[in-house]
């Protein structure tokens, strides 16, 4: 993975078919996707259940880019080998999720793959400061973790741009996760991020025998962003 900041649209699977996941991850990024945001929750610390490693390391021979892994997961630090290995490119951890983000972080480089810490809406930037060198990226989640769907909390937006300003020239992703669409993507865009995860407003009115509007929705948000 090289590194910049030009806007990269990372559809989540969350909003995929799940009876079809191979399919999906293929027909997004056939459609233009450029990272395939997959979300891991464990009903414990999030109010919903997905999937764990072994979907990730299924979908990963169809996923030809960054597989991006959000875990919504406490404990996170027993399963970082385990969705490492399933071959995930970018692990992202939540700072909420236990009191030792800092030994979740260099668990996760040390398995090979990219770390991101990830922030709830209640969860100050100024959390992030004494990780800043040891993070590939940081997400700022804009919704409550658990569902798609929800509605985009606005006053996020400052969040980012605080953020932006501590990250400097690090090499640091800046990842919006929550609620983002063509009206959304422009205020976190100029607001310094550049990862632009999004759900139900990729998927909606596509399938995989009828993807063209998965390509609409995803130009439809890079325009609005650029
Ligand atoms: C929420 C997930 C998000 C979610 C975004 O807990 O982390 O990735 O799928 O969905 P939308 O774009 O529909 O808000
Ligand atoms: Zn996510």
């Amino acid at each position: 993975m090289t590194f910049d900041r030009s806007i990269k649209i990372a559809p989540s699977i969350l909003s995929a078919d799940f009876a079809n996941f191979g399919a999906e991850c293929e027909a997004i990024e056939a459609q233009g996707a450029d990272w395939v945001h997959v979300d891991v929750m464990d009903g414990h610390f999030v109010p919903n259940i997905t999937f764990g490693p072994a979907t990730c390391a299924a979908i990963r021979p169809h996923i030809k880019g960054v597989m991006d892994v959000h875990l919504m997961i406490a404990p996170v630090d027993p399963y970082i080998e385990g969705f490492a290995k399933a071959g995930a490119d970018i692990i992202t951890a939540h700072i909420e999720a236990g009191p030792h983000i800092h030994r979740t972080l260099q668990a996760i480089r040390a398995a090979g793959a990219k770390a991101g810490v990830a922030l709830n809406p209640g969860t100050p930037a100024g959390a992030v400061a004494p990780l800043l060198d040891m993070i590939d990226l940081v997400c700022v989640m804009t919704v409550n973790p658990g569902f798609g769907g929800q509605k985009f909390i606005h006053s996020q937006v400052e969040k980012v741009r605080d953020l932006r300003a501590m990250i400097g020239d690090r090499p640091i992703h800046i990842e919006i996760d929550g609620g983002v669409d063509p009206t959304t993507a422009p205020l976190v865009a100029a607001a310094g991020a550049d990862v632009l995860v999004a759900g139900s407003a990729v998927f909606r009115g596509g399938s995989v025998s009828d993807p063209a509007p998965y390509g609409a929705n995803i130009r439809a948000i890079r325009a609005a962003a650029s």
